[in-house]
C-alpha cells in the first residue's frame, strides 16, 4: 500500500528516521558509558520498545502500571515505573509483575515505600526503589539530602523493597543544548549534597537515573548519572524542533490530513482536530500554532475543534484546495500518538507496517 491509499487523518511514522534516531541515542549512551532506559509513554507500543531494546537499551521506563503490564506481557524483563505508586491496588499489580520482570519504582514518600513493601511481601517478590530528587523542576522529588537518606533507610529496613538509587527529571530544561550549561550546573549543585550524604552514611547508590529528550545528549555533564530516560527522542515533534533538538529531517512523525473546506481565504479546514492531534500548545518559543505544516511554511494551525483543524492560509501564496492532503508535525508527539489505536510505519511512499499503540488509553 502507498501513503496515497491511506485514509485520513492518519499518523505516519517514518521508519528510516525512527531507526536512525534510536541508533543515534544508543550510540551516544554507549560512547558515554550510560545505560539507556527509554520512556515508553511516548509510543506506548511493544514494536517500538523492542526496536529500542534491540539497539541496546537496558530496559524501559513507564509511567503507569497499564504500560508496565503491556510491556511485561510482551516479554520485556526490566521496567522502571518512574511515577510514585501509592495505592494498594497499583502496588499489587507491580508486585505481580515482579514475578517475571525486574521491577523498580521511583517515589518520594514513606507512604509509597510502605505500600510497595506490603504488596511485595504479600507476593513474595523484591521491588527496587529509586528515591526521586527534585533538581529544580518542582514536581515530584525530595529536596533535602536528609529526606532522601531517610527514604533509602526505610526501603532497606522494610520487607520486599530495596534501595537501588536516585532518580531525577530535568523537565524544566527546555533550551537549546548550547544554553544548557548553567542549568545543568544548577542541577549538579542540587544533586551533589545527596551524593555526599549517601557517601557519609555508607549507603551505596548503584543507579542514578536522569535524562529527558532536550537534555539527553548532554547527560554526561550531569554528575553521577548512570542511566537516562528520554522518550520523545525516537520521534521528536514541533516542540523539540523549536528548541533545536534535532532537525526537520530527524522528525519521524507527521499527521496526514485532508482539506475538507476552504470557503474563505483565511479559513481552510482540515479533517484532523483535537481528537487527532491533542490540543497541546507549543510549550516553548512564541507559543503560537498547533502544528508545523510541511510544504506550506506560511500556513498556521490556529486552533482545533474536535474533528476540524483550523488553518490560517492568508499569508500563503496559494490556499490548499478541497481534497488536497497535507502532512503536519504535531506540537507534542506523546499526546498525539496516545489519541490513536495504530500509527502507520512508512518508508518513502510505501506503508510498510501498522504499529499498534498497545497501551493507548492505559492511564491507570
Ligand atoms: C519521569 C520522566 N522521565 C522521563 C521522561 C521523558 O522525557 P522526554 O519527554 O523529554 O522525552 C519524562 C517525560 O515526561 C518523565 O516524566
Amino acid at each position: 500500500m502507498t501513503i496515497d491509499e491511506l485514509d485520513t487523518p492518519s499518523v505516519l511514522v517514518d521508519l528510516d528516521v525512527l531507526e536512525s534516531n534510536i541508533k543515534r541515542m544508543a550510540d551516544y549512551c554507549h560512547q558515554h558509558h550510560l545505560q539507556l532506559r527509554p520512556h515508553a509513554k511516548t509510543h506506548k507500543s511493544v514494536v517500538v520498545a523492542k526496536m529500542q531494546l534491540a539497539a541496546g537499551a537496558c530496559g524501559l521506563t513507564v509511567a503507569k502500571p497499564d504500560e508496565a503490564d503491556m510491556m511485561a506481557a510482551a516479554g520485556i524483563e526490566d521496567i522502571l515505573v518512574a511515577y510514585p505508586i501509592v495505592t494498594a491496588r497499583k502496588a499489587a499489580r507491580i508486585a505481580k509483575l515482579a514475578e517475571r520482570a525486574k521491577m523498580r519504582v521511583a517515589l518520594d514518600s514513606i507512604e509509597a515505600i510502605e505500600c510497595l513493601s506490603r504488596a511485595a511481601a504479600a507476593q513474595g517478590v523484591d521491588i527496587g526503589v529509586l528515591v526521586e530528587v527534585d533538581i529544580g523542576f518542582a514536581r515530584c522529588g525530595v529536596g533535602r539530602p536528609e529526606d532522601s537518606i531517610a527514604l533509602a533507610r526505610a526501603a532497606d529496613r522494610m520487607r520486599g523493597v530495596r534501595f537501588d538509587g536516585l532518580m531525577f527529571y530535568p523537565g524544566h530544561i527546555k533550551s537549546p543544548a548550547s544554553e544548557q550549561a548553567p542549568l545543568i550546573e544548577e542541577v549538579n549543585r542540587r544533586l551533589i549534597p545527596h551524593y555526599e550524604a549517601f557517601t557519609a552514611a555508607g549507603i551505596p547508590v548503584s543507579i542514578v537515573s536522569g535524562g529527558s529528550t532536550p537534555t539527553a545528549v548532554q547527560s554526561h555533564h550531569f554528575k553521577g548519572v548512570t542511566e537516562i530516560r528520554p522518550g520523545m527522542y525516537a520521534f521528536l515533534d514541533r516542540n523539540m524542533l523549536t528548541i533545536g533538538v534535532g532537525t526537520r529531517e530527524q522528525c519521524a512523525i507527521t499527521v496526514l490530513v485532508t482539506i475538507v473546506s476552504n470557503v474563505a481565504r483565511s479559513r481552510v479546514i482540515m479533517d484532523g482536530g483535537s481528537k487527532t492531534f491533542s490540543y497541546d500548545p507549543l510549550s516553548v518559543g512564541d507559543h503560537r500554532g498547533y502544528g508545523l505544516v510541511l510544504g506550506q511554511p506560511h500556513a498556521e494551525v490556529i486552533g482545533f475543534s474536535e474533528e476540524h483543524g483550523h488553518l490560517d492560509t492568508s499569508r500563503c501564496a496559494r490556499a490548499p484546495r478541497v481534497g488536497e492532503r497535507l502532512r503536519i508535525i504535531p506540537n507534542h508527539v506523546c499526546a498525539t500518538i496516545n489519541m490513536h489505536d495504530r500509527v502507520f510505519g512508512i518508508r518513502g511512499d510505501r506503508v510498510e507496517q501498522i504499529i499498534h499503540v498497545d497501551a493507548r488509553g492505559g492511564v491507570q
